[in-house]
């Protein structure tokens, strides 16, 4: 059989392609809901949901998900390969997320934390969604960067992301494993010694607690190798802050709008568990193949050597990188002389 791919790419374009016999191959890996059996947690673990939200919702089963990470449609006019959401007036969208959101809050854990994604659009309606249903804790404002300016209106350039719990007295937030690596715009020292920043032959560097405004983040684009043709796609560096903090290891994160697949990919680098639900099946192959493909490479463009670095720095990420890696072969070399040694004694 001849293999096809969907689209032609330029060298340096490394937008995911499938070809008809991975579509076919991953197709086969998607779990179908075509009965309203209620669903066990063994049965959906690590699994991609083929099919709509809406009718799926009853059958999840109850306080499965330490996490939970919803991307939903704005509310604007978007195409979803061939799904065409249509924008309405406040109250309908409002009407819209209440048909679904206390049921996805049903499937959370009593500990667990949800993470909501808009505009400012639709933020107040996001806002109003989380109140009736769990304890707000609070906004996360990401300065995303894309497109031309409008010309009779201010550019947009952020998108919010509401943080709820069940219970504000337990939950899971490890702040520890979310630090940011910036540089130090003002090197303060005493004593003659900086404090509580480190010299480097690359600059000055401070580690810090992150804040609620996200200014280190980039859309995906073309060149980067987590891109796909997905017409909101997340970046993986967000999804992986939102993980860390707020999921523990071996924990289930459950994303109900999986689109390409960004949150079940980055909780499977971090080592932790997936369940997502996605109504269009080209979008769940893709997922199926960046999940086939993060199996071999789990690095995070923006997260090394466990912190998130600010943008622009990836040259002095990658001689970091190079720097770990020696010192690794170099352990790896001596404790075999030792060992060696040891054969002598
Ligand atoms: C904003 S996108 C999510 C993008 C995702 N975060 C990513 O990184 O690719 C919303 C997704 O929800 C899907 N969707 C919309 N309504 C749905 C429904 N009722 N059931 C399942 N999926 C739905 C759309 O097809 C779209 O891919």
């Amino acid at each position: 059989m001849k293999e096809t791919t969907d689209k032609i790419r330029a060298d340096r374009n490394r937008t995911l392609t499938v070809t008809d016999i991975e579509r076919k191959k991953f197709s086969k890996n998607l779990l179908r809901i075509n009965s309203t059996k209620p669903l066990l947690t063994d049965e959906i673990i690590n699994k991609t949901i083929f099919g709509d939200l809406i009718a799926a919702l009853d059958n999840l089963p109850e306080g499965f998900a330490d996490l939970i990470v919803i991307d939903p449609p704005y509310n604007l006019d978007k195409d979803f390969n061939g799904f065409k959401f249509k924008s309405s007036d406040n109250n309908a969208y409002l009407e819209y997320l209440r048909s679904w959101f206390p049921k996805v809050v049903r499937c959370l854990k009593s500990n667990g934390s949800l993470y909501l994604c808009g505009d400012w659009k639709c933020t107040s309606a996001l806002q109003q969604v989380m109140d009736e249903n769990m304890i707000v804790m609070n906004r996360i404002t990401w300065q995303r960067e894309k497109g031309r300016g409008a010309l009779s209106n201010w550019k947009n350039g952020m998108e919010d992301i509401w943080f709820g719990v069940k219970n504000k007295n337990d939950y899971y937030f490890d702040v520890e494993s979310v630090k940011m690596k910036r540089k130090v715009i003002a090197p303060y020292k005493v004593d003659g010694k900086p404090k509580d920043w480190v010299e480097t032959e690359d600059g000055n560097f401070r580690l810090t607690y992150p804040s609620n405004f996200w200014d280190d983040i980039s859309i995906p684009y073309w060149s980067m190798p987590e891109n796909t043709d997905h017409p909101t796609q997340k970046p993986e560096k967000l999804i992986a802050k939102l993980i860390l903090a707020s999921c523990p290891v071996d924990g289930i994160v459950f994303d109900p709008f999986l689109g390409s697949g960004t949150t079940s990919v980055v909780a499977k680098k971090l080592n932790r568990n997936y369940v997502g639900v996605e109504m269009n099946e080209e979008y769940c192959i893709w997922t199926e193949k960046r999940i086939e493909q993060a199996e071999k490479d789990k690095s995070i463009q923006g997260y090394v050597d466990g912190v998130f670095w600010e943008r622009n720095t990836l040259n002095i990420q990658q001689k970091s990188l190079k720097k770990k890696e020696l010192e690794t072969i170099k352990k790896k070399q001596s404790k075999s002389i030792i060992t060696t040694a040891n054969l002598f004694d």
